[in-house]
């Protein structure tokens, strides 16, 4: 009260987002619900991940830490991405809005004694989400995104990781985050694979322990490119598993023409011909064939990509995934056509 008619107008909105943040505590959710939406109406650039950012961000002791090294075990964000930048399967879609759905009705949900999706492992192969659509996820439900660091949390120390573990978990319960296990197989690996010291088995059962009890407003998302390494323990810990696959022929054109939006392409460039000859990439593969081409526009001082560079950028990146490929093992099916993209214009 006292900053508003001081005219502090920052000072105002902090306490205002303070008020939401004790109302909620108090579970006056009614209440810190309409209080947010005044505030975000009043200042839709000052989201409420935001302002929960600069309450925690002044004293990053708030962050749980390891004991040996005293590194943030996890990393707070304000999310980015949208749901609506993201060019997904459609049945994927309709189960990501289904969460959204259940989370934004927590309320209607508890009152009729059940809970909302709370737990969820997202899994597929590399570049096609997983990690930009649970960031979309914390943007739509106005959570901060906290992602938890591997190489803080696991330890060389015997226990250590466990304890870490522990702490990520408490941290979580304490305020709604959007608590991220990402590349999460780190800790998930089947627990006889390298395991010569029982060390990962102890880690994996503290982490199904933890995951098992633990009940918070908290959304929690562990997501993966290895799911067939996963002990199937684990698996039902999960409210849903979600599979992010590679983009098909027409969700490729669709993207190529989101990334495309910003620049001309040449008359003789066929958007669906070059789609048709990406398929069997990544979302991510895609994307940086356009970037590439378009780089080369912009450095060759022109706004419009021409056949030639887009083909140079194709053949790039096939390179780069034959290459990645040839480490990984990977089973990347690159068709023929692939190579011939300017051919089938
Ligand atoms: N469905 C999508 N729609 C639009 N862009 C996408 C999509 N998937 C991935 N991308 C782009 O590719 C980049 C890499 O995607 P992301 O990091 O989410 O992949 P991932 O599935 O988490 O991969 P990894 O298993 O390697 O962690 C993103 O930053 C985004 O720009
Ligand atoms: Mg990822």
């Amino acid at each position: 009260m006292d900053s508003h008619f001081r005219g502090d107008d920052v000072g105002f909105r902090d306490a205002a987002w303070d008020l939401v943040r004790r109302e909620r505590s108090l579970k006056h959710n009614i209440l810190a619900d309409e209080l947010e939406r005044i505030l975000a109406a009043a200042s839709p650039q000052d989201s409420k991940a935001k302002s929960f950012l600069r309450t925690l961000s002044p004293s990053n002791g708030n962050l749980p830490k390891d004991k040996d090294k005293n590194a943030n075990l996890i990393e707070l964000s304000d999310p980015a991405r949208e749901m609506g930048d993201l060019v997904l399967a459609p049945d994927l879609r309709v189960r990501l809005d289904r969460v959204i759905a259940e989370r934004r009705g927590a309320d209607l949900l508890h009152s009729h004694g059940m809970q909302p999706i709370s737990k969820l492992l997202y899994c597929g192969p590399p570049g096609c989400g997983k990690t930009v659509a649970a960031e979309a996820m914390a943007k739509e439900l106005y959570l901060p995104l906290a992602t938890v660091r591997f190489d803080a949390v696991v330890s060389s120390y015997l226990g250590e990781t466990a304890a870490n573990l522990r702490k990520v978990f408490e941290f979580a319960r304490l305020r709604p985050v959007l608590l991220l296990f990402d590349e999460f197989d780190a800790i998930g690996k089947h627990r006889t694979a390298f395991d010569e010291h029982g060390e990962l088995k102890r880690v994996v059962n503290s982490f199904l322990q933890l995951l098992d009890g633990f009940h918070s407003e908290t959304l929690t998302i562990a997501a993966t490119n290895h799911q067939g390494l996963l002990d199937t323990a684990l698996w039902r810990r999960f409210d849903d598993i979600l599979f992010f696959p590679k983009p098909t022929t027409e969700q490729i054109e669709s993207l190529l023409c989101r990334l495309f939006s910003q620049i001309t392409l040449s008359k003789s460039i066929r958007i669906r011909a070059v789609a048709d000859s990406l398929e069997g990439l990544s979302h991510a593969d895609v994307e940086r064939i356009a970037q590439d081409a378009i780089k080369q526009s912009l450095l060759n001082d022109r706004r419009e990509v021409r056949p030639d560079e887009l083909d140079a950028a194709i053949a790039r990146q096939m390179e780069r995934v034959r290459v990645t490929n040839l480490h990984q093992e990977s089973e990347v099916e690159i068709k023929p056509a692939a190579r011939r993209a300017r051919k089938t214009r």
